[in-house]
């Protein structure tokens, strides 16, 4: 019997609970050894649980627990996490987390610990909940030099996004639902700002690329600017707005990494992925396009992930499965304005406006049709540096009321 302990009891922690107890005999069956529950902290009480006596308030507990092999992190955010998955790999119990976060923010450093250390260190669910991205990208896609990912990385906004557009709920509604259905974050201006799919893009990046990308590197946008014009607009052009966590590697070794809303062809098989949906292409030589669909939040879908890499740390008790990358360092990310971006832009209709985008733009793709309101004009840029696009529209004389990048993915 190997024993584990889960450090969390909140949406994923029970759901890694329930999943653990659920399916013992197949899970035994699959990892080749009974997995079972010796400790769980959390500062609630639980007491009508069938595992109550499980619980425990005191991390020391399980730290110096020699029988617990292997530690599940659900708690998410940094602190304590950072220094109880620490302690953990550094008295030879390998982890398990699902927490972005720390991932984001301490994966090179935590993986070289647990490399030292010969243990383990993995964190599917951090990335697309329950959807395989992490090991497909580490191992089946292997032999490919990745150029590009591009991904719709939070469940909630793209959730959000899609009762907007198609039931016409207000932000706040949809919010609310998102929040009941256990999708959002605790903190969800992490949703709808933006930085839970930076912490997914940095993982992504980090693993497919070899070296960290932290998340003050990524340029960064949220949602909640987004308006039901910039919705219709984008209809006009054929495509739907989703929030795009990217990088791609450029011809001199640098990445350009940003998560912004971004608009998208409708033929992009990206489009069609919607409510708490995450969906993420990976872009490789050998193989070229290839899109990983799936629940990217919720309880059960995220336990999964979690379980599945318990199950493959108790595999691997004494061999280290090998997923690694380097730190990453100032200048390895390019820095924001520098990238080359094509933008949707929607200013005013006024007399010059037809004058004003020829002069600051040359040619432009004009976007036009019942979607683009009353009274304004739509276009789309010519591709350029983002900085070099900004001073362009500033310069222009258009009193520009969005401004959305565009991309072909
Ligand atoms: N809040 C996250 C989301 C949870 O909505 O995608 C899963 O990481």
């Amino acid at each position: 019997m190997i024993y584990v302990a889960i450090m969390g009891h909140g949406v994923v922690g029970s759901g890694v609970a329930e999943v653990l107890r659920k399916n013992a005999d197949s899970i035994a069956r699959k990892a080749g050894e009974g997995i079972a529950i010796r400790k769980i902290l959390d500062l609630r009480e639980f007491p009508d649980l069938p595992y109550a006596d499980c619980f425990t308030k005191d991390f020391e507990e399980i730290v110096n627990d020699p029988d617990i092999r292997i530690v599940v992190e659900t708690m998410g955010g940094l602190s304590p996490s950072y220094e109880y998955v620490k302690r953990c790999l550094e008295t030879g119990k390998s982890v398990v987390t699902s927490n972005k976060e720390l991932v984001a923010a301490k994966g090179d450093e935590l993986l070289a610990l647990a490399r030292k250390n010969n243990l383990n260190f993995l964190f599917e669910a951090s990335v697309g909940g329950g959807i395989p991205i992490l090991r497909p990208i580490d191992q089946c896609l292997a032999a490919n030099e990745v150029t590009e990912i591009a991904g719709i990385l939070n469940g909630t906004t793209n959730f959000m996004l899609t009762r907007m557009i198609e039931d016409g709920m207000s932000f706040e509604d949809a919010l609310a639902l998102a929040q009941q259905l256990g999708y959002a974050e605790r903190d969800p201006s992490a949703d709808v700002g933006g930085h839970d799919a930076c912490r997914k893009i940095c993982i992504l990046a980090s693993l497919a690329f070899g070296k960290h990308v932290y998340p003050a590197q990524v340029h960064t946008e949220g949602i909640t600017a987004i308006t039901s014009e910039d919705v219709r607009t984008a209809a006009a052009a054929d495509s739907v707005i989703k929030l795009i966590g990217r990088a791609v590697m450029q011809e001199d070794g640098r990445l350009y990494a940003t998560v912004a809303p971004t608009v998208i062809a409708k033929s992009s098989l990206l489009s069609d992925v919607n409510d708490v949906f995450n969906g993420i292409m990976v872009r490789g030589d050998a193989i070229g396009d290839v899109v990983f669909y799936g629940r990217g939040a919720g309880k059960l879908p995220t336990a999964s992930a979690v379980v599945a890499d318990v199950i493959d740390e108790v595999k691997h008790l004494k061999a280290r499965k090998y997923l690694f990358w380097e730190g990453g360092y100032e200048g390895y990310v390019i820095p924001h304005g520098e990238g080359t971006v094509q933008m949707l832009v929607r200013a005013a209709d006024t007399a010059d406006a037809a004058a004003q985008i020829a002069a600051a733009f040359g040619e432009v793709q004009a976007v036009s049709g019942d979607g683009v309101p009353a009274g304004d004009v739509a276009f789309i840029t010519p591709a350029m540096t983002e900085s070099a696009l900004d001073a362009a529209l500033a310069a222009s004389g258009l009193t520009v009321k969005s401004r959305l990048r565009v991309a072909q993915l």
